[in-house]
Parts: C-alpha cells; structure tokens; sequence
C-alpha cells in the first residue's frame, strides 16, 4: 500500500482527472475528501469509492466554503498529508475579446482559489512536518496556443506557484510539484473530442501516437503523493505523450 494511513484532499473530484485520482488513492491505502459543487456527482463517486472517502460539497471560489473543507476534512482525516490542487476551468475566445468578467472568472477558479485554499492547508502540514501538495496545471502552463490566453496565464501562474510553495515550505518537509496533463479525455474536453478532423489535426502534436486518459495522470498524482518521490519538490511535470518535447 503506497499511500498506508495517508489522508488527502482533492478539489474537482467528483469527475475526470479528479476522480481517477481518487480511485488511484483509496486503491493504495489512502482517505480521500473529495470537493465539488454538484452534490449528485459527490455522492456517486463516494458511493463508489467505499468508506474511504467523504464529500464536501462546496465552490472554490468562496472562502466560507473552503473553511468548511478544511474543518471537515480535519475532522474525518486527523490531518491532511495530501493536496491535489485539480479543480479548474477552460474555455477560450480572442485575446483581444475577452471580457473582464470571462478573465476574472479564470484566475479566480485557476489561480487565486488554488492560494486561497493551500494557505489553508499549509498551517496543518507545517504543523506535521509533512506533506505534499499537487497542483494540476497544464501543457498550456508551459507553451502557449492561441485562443485561450486567460486559461494560459491562470496556469503558468499556477506552475510558479507551485515552485514558491517548494522554495518556501521544504523546510517544513513539505513538497510542491505541477503536473502539466496534455489532453485528457474528460467531462472538460468532451465537446472538443466529437470534432474527428480537429482531433485528427492535434493527434499529430502527441509524438506517442494517442491523447491521454485520466488515469495517465492519476498515476503520476500517486507517485508524487507518495514516498517514491520524496526528494522531488518544485518540479513541474508534463504527462503529454510528449507534446511539449517539440
Ligand atoms: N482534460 C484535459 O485535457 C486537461 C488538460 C490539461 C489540464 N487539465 C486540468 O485538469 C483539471 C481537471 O480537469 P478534468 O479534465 O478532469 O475536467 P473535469 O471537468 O472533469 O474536472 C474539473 C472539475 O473542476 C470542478 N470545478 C470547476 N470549477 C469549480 C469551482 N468553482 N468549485 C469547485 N469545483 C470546481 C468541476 O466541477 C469538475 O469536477 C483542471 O484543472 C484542468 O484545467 C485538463
């Protein structure tokens, strides 16, 4: 059991790369809280996930909702060794389109909720002298395409987040890393995958020949969750069939 008498925290993860992460936990030993807005979503995945895992349900971007996370995961969990960072949202138009309410609403969910939860947790982990916190960013936090510059910036921000957290709290024995997922096949990009010739089109930028699944990812939240990785701490880590090797 890679993850024996561990507890963890993962927002979003009710559905896609969120919920393939929990399944990878609780499969290895650990206690999940799972976060998310839709109650019936929660509820399923902890139905199916078993007496190791809870919900809370809540929105990210209200501080109210991320006390009460914090309050009910300490209760449920005796502590809080994990954080998956995963919640997130996409969407896209012209640069010079977007409107002040579509930016402000990416960097609120992408960035500025991700800080406002882990100076949260942070306090809990520095008290243990332990932990290890996971920030899901993407291959678009590392190059840029056109068309989604908000959702661009919101990850790059996130990937240097993640390295502050590491440069700051690995004194605290408390580790930060990104993974930057190519495209997954989840509830995010379902809309997009139906279109075969754009498909056909991006196929050719994954080197590995295929786009990847939830559980590509999921697998490399475990490794860094776990002690196999813990000397790795400010890294940020494409899982992208090699789309960002070229
Ligand atoms: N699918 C991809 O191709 C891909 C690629 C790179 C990065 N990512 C990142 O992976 C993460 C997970 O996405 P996914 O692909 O599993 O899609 P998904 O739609 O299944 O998951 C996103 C989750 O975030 C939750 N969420 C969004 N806003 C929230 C809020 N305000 N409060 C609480 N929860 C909120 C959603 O309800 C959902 O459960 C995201 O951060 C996304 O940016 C996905």
């Amino acid at each position: 059991m890679r993850l024996k008498n561990k507890s963890a925290i993962i927002t979003g993860g009710a559905t896609g790369i969120g919920l393939a992460t929990a399944r990878a936990f609780c499969k290895e030993g650990a206690k999940v809280v799972l976060f998310g807005r839709r109650k019936e979503k929660l509820e399923k995945a902890v139905k199916e996930l078993g007496d190791s895992a809870y919900f809370v349900q809540g929105d990210m971007t209200s501080n109210g909702d991320l006390d009460k996370l914090i309050n009910e995961a300490l209760h449920n969990l005796k502590g809080i060794d994990i954080l998956v960072n995963n919640a997130g949202l996409f969407n896209g138009s012209p640069l010079h389109e977007i409107t002040d309410s579509q930016w402000d609403e990416m960097m609120d969910i992408n960035i500025r909720s991700v800080f406002q939860l882990t100076r949260r947790v942070l306090p809990v982990m520095m008290a243990q002298k332990r932990g290890s916190i996971i920030n899901i960013s993407s291959i678009l936090g590392i190059v840029a395409v056109p068309q989604v510059a908000a959702y661009n910036v919101s990850k790059g921000a996130l990937n240097q987040f993640s390295r502050s957290i590491a440069v700051e709290y690995g004194p605290y024995n408390i580790r930060s890393n990104s993974i930057c997922p190519g495209l997954i096949e989840t509830d995010m990009t379902a809309d997009l995958m139906k279109d075969a010739s754009l498909m056909k089109e991006w196929s050719k930028d994954y080197p590995i020949g295929r786009f990847g699944k939830p559980e590509d990812i999921a697998n490399g939240c475990l490794y860094l969750a776990s002690e196999e990785s813990s000397f790795i701490t400010g890294a940020v880590l494409p899982i992208d069939g090699g789309f960002t090797a070229h």
